[in-house]
């Protein structure tokens, strides 16, 4: 009998004793993760599923998670979104990212050029993103590249579209300056900034996988909030990875007290209001030889991935108009002019909550509401100005009241689904964009889905799919 139990007897609930062990060393040896009553029950549902799906007893599929080869590698990173925790948003911790952008930056931009700065378990991209904007602020256009990679290629997919709904800006203020806010209920990753940052997968618990492929090393690397989930000894060997991944005056950012316990060898701590930055001190250069500047920019070239042209955006067309069964050309006449009426104030509150007036944005929405109370498109627009204020029960009232008017409105099924996750009610959330996938199929895919967003069929599909974790 192979060395790992037969798993048929681990139902969620029962995880514990030797299999809790064996799952919690596999967990350890794979992603570094920590084992939790969650992770655990999630590895051994997915190790069921996986071996089902393979045609391969559970020992057997163990086994194979257990072993050290290039099958074991890729099996890992198929299941690591079932096990991740991928919660991040946009200018995290605005404290540090002023310092990123006021200090550190400006103090390695001398050091080469390009600069290369890593996202390191970037989850969903708003990190690696964050990280591009504030570099394009300091430093000059051609001058630096962006690396985000993360275990999880689920959300590797969502970064490269680089679309959020507004809760990813929670917290920004005023640093919207990079971002381009194509509408109420999307937030799209300016062109200019997405061109300066690749993503790929890839798995910082995988000692062969440093540094990833097509790198050499890095001026900068933040690794925040992906520390935490794992264990003492996972910290340790990540942590000297990141280390020996960095150029000579390199910067390593982990998390808020994510090295507690760890001595960061070969690097200096410095302390700042915001937190603590470990640096590689330049003196390596000099035991360390670095390679020849064409080797690095050949490495660093081989891996590099086409960047998307720039999208064309459509013009925004007007919603359909109703009343055509009216009796009477009078009505007619009147409910036509007040539809217009209504559709020129929505536009009107849509450019105020791009220009971030959220107050007046919301009374001129609730003006056009009261003159086409009819239609849902008032409704969903109040919805997302009410979210963007964390009134979220209102949101939800308001979203129902616009999905009663029309159960097939795809603003209101994309706003309600948005909402959801923002509350964290993640089955809800699930289950609302799966409604809206249904509802997307046979239409055409250029065709606008957001009206007040620049957001077509096409892009929402995939966006969708990447959020419920199926694959393109
Ligand atoms: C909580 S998110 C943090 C995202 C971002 N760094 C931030 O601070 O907002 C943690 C991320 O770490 C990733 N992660 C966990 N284990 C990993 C591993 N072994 N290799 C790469 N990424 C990993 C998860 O998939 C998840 O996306």
């Amino acid at each position: 009998m192979s060395a790992i139990s037969n798993l048929k007897a681990l139902r969620p609930a029962s995880v514990g004793g030797d299999e809790h062990r064996r799952l919690g060393a596999l967990l350890q040896q794979g992603l570094g993760l920590a084992p939790t009553r969650a992770n655990l029950s999630a590895l051994a549902d997915e190790c069921r599923h996986r071996a089902h799906g393979m045609g391969i007893a559970e020992p057997a599929y163990l086994d194979l998670l257990s072993s050290d080869g290039t099958s074991a590698r890729t099996e890992w990173l198929a299941i690591a979104p079932v096990l991740t925790v991928g919660e991040t948003f946009l200018f995290r911790d605005p404290a540090l990212w002023d310092l990123v952008e006021t200090r550190l930056l400006p103090g390695i931009k001398a050091l080469t050029r390009p600069l290369w700065l890593w996202s390191a378990g970037c989850s969903t991209g708003e990190e690696a993103y964050t990280l591009a904007i504030v570099a394009s602020r300091v430093l000059a256009p051609g001058s630096f590249t962006v690396l985000g990679t993360d275990v999880n290629s689920n959300a590797i997919t969502a970064a490269r579209f680089g679309v959020y709904t507004p809760w990813s800006l929670r917290g920004t203020g005023t640093t919207r300056d990079g971002l381009v806010l194509s509408g109420t209920q999307a937030v799209r990753i300016h062109d200019d900034v997405k061109k300066t940052v690749r993503f790929q997968t890839h798995n910082l618990s995988d000692a062969s996988s440093f540094p990833p492929p097509g790198t050499l090393s890095f001026e900068y690397i933040v690794c925040r909030n992906v520390l935490i989930y794992m264990t003492q000894n996972a910290r340790t060997d990540l942590i000297s990875a990141l280390t020996n991944c960095l150029s000579p005056g390199g910067i390593l950012m982990l998390g808020h007290g994510e090295a507690s316990g760890i001595s960061v060898n070969g690097l200096k701590a410095e302390a700042y209001d915001a937190g603590v930055i470990y640096r590689k001190p330049l003196r390596q250069a000099l035991a360390v030889a670095a390679p020849p500047a064409s080797a690095r920019t050949r490495a660093r070239a081989g891996g590099r991935v086409a960047v998307e042209d720039p999208r064309t955006r459509k013009s925004q067309k007007p919603p359909a108009i109703g009343g055509q069964y009216r009796a009477f050309e009078s009505i007619q006449r009147r409910e036509g002019e007040e539809t217009s009426r209504a559709h020129a104030l929505l536009l009107e509150a849509a450019s105020q909550a791009r220009a971030g007036d959220t107050a007046s944005a919301e009374r001129t929405a609730t003006a056009a509401l009261v003159l086409n109370p009819l239609s849902p498109e008032p409704h969903v627009l109040l919805a997302a100005l009410l979210a963007s204020r964390d009134a979220f029960d209102d949101s939800e009232k308001a979203l129902k009241r616009a999905l009663f008017l029309d159960p097939a409105s795809i603003p209101a099924l994309w706003q309600l689904g948005a909402l959801y996750k923002m509350m964290k009610r993640g089955p809800q959330a699930t289950f609302i964009f799966a409604r809206l996938l249904a509802r997307l199929e046979g239409l055409p895919p250029d065709q606008d889905a957001l009206p007040f967003d620049n957001l077509s069929i096409g892009e929402l599909n995939a966006l969708l799919r990447s959020a419920l974790g199926e694959t393109q």
